[in-house]
């Protein structure tokens, strides 16, 4: 994610981009930049930071122009820096750009324009965006066509904000994947990722669709599909206030980002699975590719729900590529005396990649001579710059506290990385990668059916403590739910392992303590099913998370919360959904501000 905005107009284009770069930092903040453009000149600002550090250091200096454009980042290719801020341009400085979204066959395009001498500066898959037009302008020379052209040739994902030098009353705009909205002016109009940064200037809006190119002056806007066919303007009316722009229409980042669920699992495959080949691309990996192949054990080191995230990959590592697993919080793991074996890695799963307990670990493999992996959301992070290697989850900045959609893309990665490493190769393996790909809609099914979850939050709000049960690669999502529950309602919860209910918590069982079972179809459901009817004989009441068309469990539970049916070590992306919806919808019937619950913080960088 990142945050998009132009100007054209008859006013100064800076002090409106700026105010409205300001209200998208939520997609994304950790550097900005912009270039404006008056008739034969581009004036292009960066900064390492927030949008404020930019305003800083353009302070008292007076630029003007009526044609601009400015990013927020939100890094995936190239560490936040001033370099690989956006925009960015090619060599001539006659086309400048910024991009949100991944342009996966940008090493092939890097390769192409390099060999026909494009100088590169910076780190990132945007930068070969301008270079490209630029090269395919030497046989046009019609920068329509050589922008349209170079559309074509983009594989991934892009919403593109886009000027020519040698024009500076047109701005470009182009959407795949990758949100954008035209807001519609009087002698001016706007360009944004979404609508909050144009609330202040306009209410009249146009969607941009997926394989759309807006071409606008101030006075006119023209929008056609990739061959160049217009396409009908439709333009709409915002009724949203700022906030309610940010969140998209939801009351809540937690609830957005648990919205976003299927757009990160997307995010985590797109340009890293091909089912067809059998293939896992994992760039980052491919740096320890040798002492990767060595690899005869792997310790998983992190906290709170990246260490549930981490629980569930020991399943995940040991089924699907044979490699002995054990996961440490990574508090503790620091007190160890454990003699490593040869062939030992240790991977961190941190989504902030500032977490100070899951630094040290890092710290303490790294000295003890280990290959350190990481599965890092923020790029550039502490962690991710001190591990030998790893894999960003691409899930975009999570504002929410308690972490969602993050968990749900962490445990996208960990197969994604299990079925890399794992030198076996069969139709299981295969089952997976074609399931993988089925998981978006299945979770969006599920968050069809969000209103049935509200309700039965409804119901049990007024209790003080849940028992969460789950077997094997449910167990932690018996253990991240009943976190979820603590951080956002402030309720008991615990999750335990179901097989190990009877060797103590039972005796907590009563009317007033209910229990939510994760028991989906699956090789250990009888046993669940035994451990629900332990709870019923007590009186307990009982929710169940369990498998569309399981008849059984409706006979056994108070309540059931249904899931699609997919393969056991995909399981947990989908039945963790019900229980973070559930433990928001309880946060916010008890009145308490989901986004920031009391005495948490986002990333614990104290140990
Ligand atoms: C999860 O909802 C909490 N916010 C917290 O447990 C978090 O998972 C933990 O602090 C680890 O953070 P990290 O993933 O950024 O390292
Ligand atoms: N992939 C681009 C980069 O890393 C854009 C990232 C974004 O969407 O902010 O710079």
């Amino acid at each position: 994610m990142c945050g998009i905005v132009g100007y054209i107009g008859k006013r100064q284009a800076l002090p409106i981009g700026l105010a409205g770069l300001e209200t998208l930092e939520y997609r994304g903040y950790d550097s900005a930049g912009f270039a404006i453009c008056n008739p034969g000149r581009v004036t292009l600002v960066k900064q390492v930071g927030y949008v404020q550090q930019l305003k800083d250091k353009i302070e008292n200096q007076n630029i003007a122009g009526n044609l601009c454009i400015l990013h927020t980042r939100w890094a995936t290719h190239g560490t936040p820096n001033e370099v690989n801020a956006h925009p960015h341009h090619d060599c001539a400085g006659r086309v400048y750009l910024v991009h949100n979204g991944i342009i996966e066959n940008y090493k092939e395009l890097k390769n192409y324009l390099g060999q026909r001498g494009h100088a590169f500066i910076s780190e990132t898959d945007t930068e070969v965006m301008p270079h490209l037009i630029e090269e395919l302008l030497k046989d046009e020379n019609d920068f329509k066509t050589a922008l349209f052209n170079a559309l074509k040739m983009i594989e991934g994902t892009y919403a593109f904000a886009i000027i020519n030098k040698e024009d500076p009353h047109t701005l470009y705009a182009a959407r795949l994947s990758s949100p954008l909205v035209i807001g519609v002016g009087n002698e001016e109009n706007f360009l944004a990722s979404d609508p909050s940064a144009l609330i202040e200037s306009t209410r009249k809006v146009i969607y941009l669709k997926d394989g759309e190119v807006a071409e606008m002056t101030k006075d006119s806007i023209v929008i056609t599909d990739l061959d160049q066919r217009p396409t009908p303007l439709k333009v709409e009316q915002l009724e949203w206030t700022l906030e309610q722009a940010q969140k998209g229409n939801f009351p809540h980042f937690m609830l957005k980002e648990i919205f976003e669920g299927p757009e990160v699992v997307k995010a985590a495959i797109q340009g890293r699975l091909k089912p067809r080949e059998h293939l896992v691309k994992l760039g980052g990996l491919e740096l320890a590719q040798k002492r990767l192949n060595a690899m005869r054990r792997l310790i998983i080191l992190a906290c709170g729900t990246s260490y549930y995230a981490g629980l569930v990959g020991e399943y995940i590592f040991e089924e699907i590529a044979g490699i002995p697993t054990e996961v440490h919080f990574a508090s503790e793991f620091r007190y160890r005396e454990e003699p490593f074996e040869p062939g030992t890695v240790a991977l961190a799963i941190s989504q902030s990649g500032e977490t100070a307990d899951t630094l040290a670990a890092l710290r303490k493999a790294k000295k003890a001579g280990l290959l350190t992996l990481g599965l890092v959301n923020v790029v550039g992070s502490t962690i991710a710059r001190e591990t030998d290697a790893g894999v960003y989850n691409h899930a975009g900045p999570e504002i929410g506290v308690a972490s969602t959609k993050a968990f749900l893309s962490q445990l996208t990665t960990l197969i994604l990385m299990a079925l890399y490493v794992s030198k076996k190769r069969g139709a299981f393996h295969t089952a997976l990668m074609q399931e993988l790909m089925e998981i978006p809609k299945k979770i969006q099914s599920i968050l069809d059916a969000s209103e049935q979850i509200q309700q039965l939050a409804a119901t049990y709000a007024t209790h003080s403590n849940f028992l969460f049960l789950g077997r094997r690669y449910n167990y932690p999502v018996a253990l991240e739910g009943a976190l979820k529950l603590k951080e956002i309602s402030y309720i008991h919860a615990e999750g335990y392992g179901a097989g190990e209910m009877k060797h103590g918590p039972i005796a907590m069982v009563g009317p007033d303590f209910p229990t939510i079972a994760v028991v989906p179809s699956n090789s250990v459901s009888d046993k669940m099913y035994s451990n629900i009817q332990e709870i019923k004989a007590r009186r307990g009441p009982m929710i169940a998370v369990a498998t569309e068309g399981d008849e059984h469990i409706s006979s056994l539970a108070d309540h059931v919360l249904y899931i699609p049916k997919t393969l056991e070590p995909l399981e947990p992306l989908l039945s963790i959904v019900p229980l973070q919806l559930f433990a928001y919808y309880m946060g916010t019937k008890r009145g308490y501000n989901v986004d920031r619950p009391r005495n948490l913080a986002k990333s614990v960088t104290v140990e």
